[in-house]
């Protein structure tokens, strides 16, 4: 079985990655630090997959312990490196953090690549680097350096660093995916999004509020140029996305190096927000309490994905719907308490 590491496999995106990608027949090899993550994920991981997963308990931007762990692992196929820190606000605040962390970890990364002979990486990014975008749906030849954050920047700093070590590297291949808004949670209940403290995405705050732990979530603001006036995103069901990365690998096997090229993954669809609380409350049968409030800065009016480049070229489509998603999300808080 090819080994693949996954940093960040016990995280929300990592967690559903790896059950597919074992379910593919490849052998996913955890790297996660948990500090943005709990133990929860790794027993849900477990009764999902029949075994516990294989986890290395390192900062993968951490050069020593990772050299150990590539070395300790043997022969590994490639690595899906989804670590990094999300938080767009916090990013605002403390941007030295952001920039070392999410760019520090993927040039460690590199480097170990590198001197180790492997080959293939599939790379986190996101819609973020396309900021507000001129024309919608947007595809991937749209101007991808506008990034409204520090956060995003990091992002964008990335996807160039791979296409500058693909052009260095003549044996090396990387696809980056740029993810919309990922929501949900596998159907199983067992694995989901953990957030710290308050969450700062929609869905986990919807989630929240319907179970009572949230007073109401608050709208951040419903004056946009929209049909309702509150912002759309593309939301994308977890298990949908998680399945991209499988046939992402699959992809990069049948095609030589040098290699890198950038998906989106969406659905195609934008939704407001006030549509997701509508659909929430529709498919769950349960009120979620909220309110109208300002603006929050930084927030992108309108964005949602072409996806004909992933569906021609990859061979991946979302299946799901967003009342799917909400359905999971749901099942998901509700095991939570
Ligand atoms: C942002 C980033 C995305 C990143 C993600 C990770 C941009 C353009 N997007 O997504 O790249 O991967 O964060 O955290 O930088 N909302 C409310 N009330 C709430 C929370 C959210 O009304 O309490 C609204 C937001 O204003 C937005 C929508 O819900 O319109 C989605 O917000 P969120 O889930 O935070 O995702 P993005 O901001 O789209």
């Amino acid at each position: 079985m090819k080994k693949v590491i996954v940093t960040g496999g016990a995280g929300f995106i990592g967690s559903h990655t790896v059950v597919e990608l074992a379910a593919a027949g490849y052998a996913p090899v955890i790297v996660d630090d948990l500090r943005n993550s709990e133990e929860r994920a790794l027993t849900g991981l477990a009764a999902l997959l029949g075994r516990a997963p294989v986890v290395h308990r390192v900062d993968c931007g951490d050069e020593q312990a990772m050299r150990e762990v590539l070395e300790a692992e043997g022969e590994v196929h490639g690595v899906i490196h989804f670590a990094a820190d999300k938080a767009v606000g916090e990013s605002v605040a403390h941007p030295t953090k952001y920039y070392r962390n999410n760019i520090g970890s993927l040039a460690v990364l590199l480097e170990l690549m590198r001197q180790r002979g492997i080959r293939s990486m599939v790379f986190s990014s996101s819609c973020t680097v396309y900021g507000e975008p001129k024309e919608l749906p947007v595809d991937e030849t749209a101007p991808d350096r506008n990034a409204a954050s520090p956060y995003g920047f990091t992002k964008v700093a990335c996807e160039q660093l791979l296409r500058d070590e693909v052009s260095a590297s003549p044996m090396l291949k990387a696809v980056l995916l740029r993810y919309f808004n990922p929501i949900g949670a596998h159907p199983s209940g067992l694995i989901g999004e953990l957030p710290r403290g308050v969450p700062n995405n929609l869905v986990p705050y919807v989630s929240q509020a319907a179970a009572g732990l949230r007073d109401r979530l608050i709208i951040h603001g419903a004056d946009y140029d929209t049909a309702d006036g509150t912002c759309v995103r593309d939301y994308i069901h977890v298990v949908d996305l998680a399945k991209a990365h499988v046939t992402a690998l699959d992809w990069m096997g049948q095609r030589p190096a040098p290699l890198c090229e950038a998906f989106n993954l969406g659905t195609g669809r934008g939704n407001s927000v006030l549509e997701v609380v509508r659909t929430f409350e529709a498919v769950n049968g349960v009120p979620v309490p909220h309110a109208i409030g300002p603006r929050r800065a930084g927030d992108v009016e309108s964005v949602f994905a072409d996806t004909r480049r992933s569906a021609e070229v990859l061979g991946w489509r979302a299946r799901l719907t967003l009342a799917d998603a909400l359905r999971d999300a749901w099942n998901w808080q509700r095991r939570l308490g």
